[in-house]
């Protein structure tokens, strides 16, 4: 392939870029640019996963999340008070449905004031954030970046005091209506009012904050609804008269950066941060997660949030997410469960709803609908050890956790087109279910390997399109032959608490009888993994043996991570004909195979075989050869 580029347009504002692929067929592209000289860099790959890592190379990998934050998340516009927030927390526990974080809008604070609270709906936010953190459960609080221009805010009182604002073309405060009404804000270009504005997330500063109250970051492109394209005047001027129109990209990006920087260093600078973000830039995906925005409750844009997501993971923005149900508008019941079933897989898992709309918490809609929803959230919780180990290979490749088709498979052209399915890692593939009463699905299986469902273990041959009837309980999902996928399947009331809960491990096996997957374990809160405290296992299965090899340095140096969870079952799919017993090894000792279900409360299937309690720790090496 050949580039052109062909330098600034005419009148200087735009750059054009002519791409010829060596089949000579011209792709022109335009880039626009309001300011500044465009850095270019070109990512060869090959192969997609290539160029991603190429990627992140430059613009960073993301940060490694703690455990809770890759859970299910409940928010809406707003949980009004105290009393609100402990019905809706003893309700995920009367329906048996988990959660790991709730979550308080703008008006949970007094008049906008971000960093304060409305005291008389919240009269003890620490009291009842430890009452959740006792569930193992977390909350999180927003903070817009425009603050309210209020004399008696102290917020705006030090930041007006000390000349932090962005200032108008005339060299005033810049004055923008937000959510706080008359507001300014902040230049957070300037990296000594980053500092400032981190250390106001601090518990001696953050009055009413504890350990388990993380951040949510919103209207930060900066959102102006009096401003021009509903953001700040172009001409606005930061530090050293910079123009707003040569960062406006950024601007998300810096106040992104200072309020994780801000959660990492308060109280003993131990845990790892969560900052959710609406704005973003090249290298936001090191401070945290990123939501897709105010969208509908309408099937279309369940359907687009398929793409956005796999979009922002192909940019090095791996942990995103929609608005599960829908932000504006009511969600019809049917709609509603769908998007649960697709966004169980979103890497980024919340539904919120805005003010207007009627409550949509689970268990609203019927015991029927109530058992659905628990179900995908269920799933999701069953597959958290794959996802925080996909979350770990993100963190440390770039390449992200759920992954256009093509990424797998970038030989299959059928797959090119194809955004309706997603991989998850490389051995689930997910299609969602976009229309009203659907009653057939079309699922397109790549490559030359079978795919079993994942909730029955029925084999379907790859490179097919299969029509299967559609069917109310889940979306289609199928885990691809040859790899093993581990998996917890207790259900508890948050991540936390399944913290010493035993694995279960899946293997499907490919024509050539094997198998391989991958276990990243650590202490799901601190840093302490950097330094090397944690349990990378590779699973491999040839010959007739599962073997569990370790990934992680072993160097006298190295922290440890400690673990004495045990593999409590061993699923085999596409082992014919069925072996009767296993020997363990090191330990020599026997145990049977038998038919079992492939989930815990599913079906059973002759073709779903089971090793009941292996008990082998997922810290140790061993072996266990099927007779
Ligand atoms: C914005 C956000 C939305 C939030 C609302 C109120 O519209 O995108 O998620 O609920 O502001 O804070």
């Amino acid at each position: 392939m050949q580039i052109d580029v062909l330098g600034t347009g005419w009148n200087d504002e735009y750059t054009s870029v002519l791409m010829l692929p060596s089949d000579q067929k011209r792709v022109d592209t335009l880039w626009m640019s309001e300011a500044g000289v465009v850095d270019a860099f070109f990512f060869v790959g090959p192969g997609p996963k290539d160029v991603v890592m190429q990627y992140t190379s430059v613009t960073g990998t993301p940060a490694m999340p703690q455990l809770f934050a890759i859970a299910y998340h409940q928010c809406r516009w707003n949980y009004r008070d105290e009393e609100d927030v402990y019905n809706v927390d003893a309700k995920f526990d009367e329906h048996d449905i988990p959660y790991d974080v709730l979550w308080l809008d703008i008006d949970h604070t007094d008049g906008r004031k971000y960093f304060t609270w409305d005291r008389l709906l919240f009269p003890n936010p620490e009291e009842m954030q430890k009452k959740l953190a006792a569930k193992g459960r977390h909350m999180v609080a927003i903070v817009d970046p425009h603050i309210k221009r209020d004399e008696s805010y102290f917020i705006h009182k030090e930041a007006s005091q000390k000349g932090y604002y962005v200032k108008d073309a005339t060299g005033k405060d810049f004055d923008g209506w937000c959510w706080s009404g008359s507001s300014s804000y902040l230049d957070v270009l300037n990296p000594e009012i980053r500092s400032w504005w981190a250390e106001k997330f601090s518990y001696e500063n953050y009055i009413g904050s504890t350990p388990s109250l993380y951040i949510w970051n919103d209207m930060n492109e900066p959102s102006v609804f009096n401003g021009p394209e509903v953001s700040m005047p172009r001409d606005a001027l930061h530090q050293d008269d910079v123009e707003h129109r040569d960062l406006h990209n950024a601007y998300g990006y810096y106040i992104h950066m200072a309020t994780s920087d801000g959660l990492v260093k308060r109280g003993d600078g131990k845990d790892r941060p969560f900052v959710l973000s609406r704005a973003f830039f090249p290298g936001s995906q090191r401070y945290g997660a990123i939501w897709t925005g105010d969208n509908s409750a309408e099937w279309d844009h369940l359907r687009v949030s398929v793409p956005m997501v796999l979009t922002l993971g192909l940019t090095g923005i791996s942990f995103s997410g929609a608005d599960v149900g829908g932000f504006f508008g009511n969600s019809d019941t049917e709609l509603l469960v769908r998007w649960y079933q697709v966004g169980a897989y979103y890497p980024f898992f919340r539904a919120h709803a805005h003010q207007d709309t009627r409550r949509r918490e689970p268990w609203l809609f019927g015991e029927r609908n109530t058992q659905l929803m628990r179900e995908s959230i269920h799933t999701r919780y069953m597959f958290l050890p794959y996802f925080y180990t996909l979350f770990r290979e993100a963190n440390m490749t770039g390449v992200p956790v759920v992954r256009p088709l093509w990424m797998e498979f970038p030989d299959d052209e059928q797959t090119f087109s194809n955004d309706e399915a997603f991989m998850v890692g490389n051995s689930l593939l997910v299609q969602g279910i976009y229309t009203e009463k659907a009653k057939h699905v079309s699922v397109y299986l790549p490559g030359d390997q079978s795919w079993y469902d994942i909730r029955t273990g029925t084999a379907y041959g790859g490179g097919v399109i299969h029509k299967l009837e559609a069917s109310e309980d889940s979306v289609p999902a199928f885990q691809r032959a040859g790899t093993i996928v581990p998996r917890k399947d207790r259900f508890r009331r948050s991540s936390t608490q399944m913290e010493n809960d035993p694995y279960t491990l899946v293997i499907a096996l490919n024509s050539s009888q094997a198998a391989e997957g991958w276990l990243y374990v650590d202490d799901g809160k601190s840093f302490e993994f950097l330094q090397g405290a944690y349990i990378h296992r590779h699973f491999t299965y040839s010959d007739g043996k599962l073997k569990s090899s370790n990934l992680a340095s072993t160097g006298v140096r190295s922290k440890k991570f400690a673990s004495e969870c045990i593999v409590e079952r061993i699923i085999l799919l596409g082992f014919s004909p069925g072996p009767k017993k296993a020997l363990i090894e090191p330990v020599n000792e026997k145990v049977d195979i038998e038919p079992g279900p492939l989930l815990l409360r599913g079906g059973w299937s002759s073709s779903v075989l089971t090793i009941r309690k292996p008990n082998v720790r997922i810290a140790d090496d061993w072996t266990i050869k099927i007779l």
